[in-house]
């Protein structure tokens, strides 16, 4: 392991110091200036090579993506930019790389390529500041909890239920494909799926938090969740990471509060512990902009939005007041959306969700009080009978990034939702018994992760912010 690291040697002023690194070239110039990466930062560390004492043969080794190992002095700098740099006395390679064949080449490369070397994008300054930042946020997110009294709970992975009710799951099978189960019928019985119980990977683990909500009061869960719907767009993948806090009697209000309490709380971690990162690609982002006409440009840059969104309250919108603003507005030089609003109860769709955000209220927004409808089973009626106690946070850029509601916490109730839904009380006859014995006001929401890190990261692609990307026909790594 490094006894220095990158980040450390280029803010040490301990000049005249023996110091070693490992590391990986990301350029050698002039047969004599290595700039050094070991992942630590952005930055590289300029290592100068003594070339006329050094053989033929370790030279013509120093080549991008070859990793070594540098003994030498740590000095100051000449060379603009950069306060030290280290006289090498010894370089020993450790890892030649061919760099003919070599894919991350010291130039810009698309996207898309990267996407195809997955497994050496975070050799490039945008990935490795992208998954340091998703690092980070990922601290942040547990620190806030466990500041905040609540434990970290592990759900299932394999479960039996559908959370969301939306059938949009990955069946798991542990039938012998050559010789499977038959039903009467003579098809794959697939109720003897895992070992007899029909499974499925969980989209959700909302429904085992609210278990541990009802004993332990304040819960939350991140991990990898996982949904079979056949969408191939920016904002979706088939493996995400969510964050879901399930919380005993807490209402929709004090929901809506945690929410955005908890989001400002992480985005604020971020901007004070990985400013040089979000500079990066506030840069990145910059000169991207530069290429578009003025008035596709963004009015903020990546961090004055993060600190709008930390320093701005949420706008809190019901649904029905959302439907009356969408009927009355005219998005765009056609006037029209693309799928038109005709009647209270019709699903929001995201170009609708981006311009309440974008145009109307230029803010983050959170809608309320959805009609029951267009909702999942298990949320809590008003006494309207017809909308229910959820909530989605909606953030420039991208569209939801947060749902979640009060939960339905009377039995009765819930018992007839189910049933004109067809869902089996056998299935759930645990999730019932939470209202049987104890029963009482409880809520929680469920972050995705990913729109979390696109928001922070200002990337506008899913697929760039997580190691490696599962879509529909992609899981090459
Ligand atoms: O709105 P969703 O489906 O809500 C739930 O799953 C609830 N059980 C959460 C809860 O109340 N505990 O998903 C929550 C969030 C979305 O707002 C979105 O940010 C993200 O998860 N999400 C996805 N992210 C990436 N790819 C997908 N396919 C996603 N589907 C949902
Ligand atoms: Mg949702």
């Amino acid at each position: 392991m490094n006894t220095y690291t990158v980040s450390k040697l280029l803010t040490s002023e301990q000049f005249g110091q023996e110091v070693e690194i490992k590391g990986w070239v990301r350029t050698f110039r002039a047969n004599r200036f290595i700039a050094l990466n070991d992942g630590s930062t952005l930055n590289n560390i300029q290592c100068v090579v003594d070339f006329e004492n050094t053989a033929e043969e370790t030279l013509k080794r120093i080549t991008t993506g070859a990793a070594v190992h540098i003994k030498g002095e740590l000095v100051e700098s000449q060379g603009k930019g950069q306060n030290v740099e280290i006289v090498v006395s010894s370089i020993e390679i450790l890892g030649d790389s061919d760099p003919e064949s070599y894919p991350i080449q010291p130039k810009k490369h698309s996207f898309e390529f990267l996407r195809e070397n997955a497994h050496l994008r975070t050799r490039t300054n945008t990935f490795s500041a992208v998954m340091r930042l998703r690092s980070t946020l990922s601290f942040a997110i547990h620190k806030y909890f466990n500041d905040n009294g609540f434990y970290y709970m592990h759900t299932p992975i394999i479960t039996g239920s559908d959370a969301e009710g939306a059938g949009e799951m990955f069946r798991i099978t542990s039938l012998d494909a050559k010789n499977p189960p038959l039903n009467e019928a003579g098809e794959v019985d697939f109720k003897e799926d895992f070992f007899g119980k029909e499974t499925n990977l969980t989209v959700s683990g909302q429904l085992e938090a609210e278990t541990y909500a009802m004993s332990l009061g304040k819960v939350y869960t991140f991990g990898p969740t996982f949904r079979a719907e056949n969408s191939n767009t920016s904002r979706h993948l088939s493996e995400f990471w969510m964050i879901e806090p399930e919380v005993a009697f807490m209402d929709l209000a004090g929901n809506m509060d945690l929410a955005e309490d908890f989001m400002k709380f992480v985005l604020k971690y971020v901007l004070d512990n990985n400013r040089e990162d979000l500079e990066f690609l506030e840069k990145r982002l910059l000169d991207e902009e530069k290429t578009k006409p003025q008035a596709e440009r963004s009015e903020m840059s990546l961090i004055e939005k993060l600190n709008f969104v930390i320093d701005n309250n949420f706008k809190r919108v019901s649904y029905t007041e959302a439907i009356d603003i969408l009927k009355n507005s005219k998005p765009n030089k056609k006037k029209k959306f693309k799928y038109i609003i005709e009647e209270w109860g019709a699903d929001l769709q995201s170009e609708h969700e981006r311009f309440l955000v974008e145009k109307h209220f230029k803010c983050p927004v959170i809608l309320f009080d959805y009609p029951a409808n267009i909702k999942a089973f298990y949320m809590r009626l008003n006494e309207d009978g017809k909308t229910v106690r959820a909530m989605d946070i909606l953030f420039p850029g991208i569209g939801e990034i947060v749902g979640g509601s009060q939960r339905e916490e009377r039995l009765e109730v819930l018992k007839e939702k189910m049933q004109a839904l067809n869902i089996p009380e056998e299935e759930l006859w645990w999730y019932l018994d939470l209202r049987k014995y104890g029963t009482a006001v409880h809520s929680g929401f469920g972050l995705g992760f990913e729109r979390l890190v696109m928001f922070a990261t200002g990337m506008t692609n899913i697929r760039d912010v997580i190691p490696f990307p599962r879509t529909p026909h992609n899981a090459e790594f």
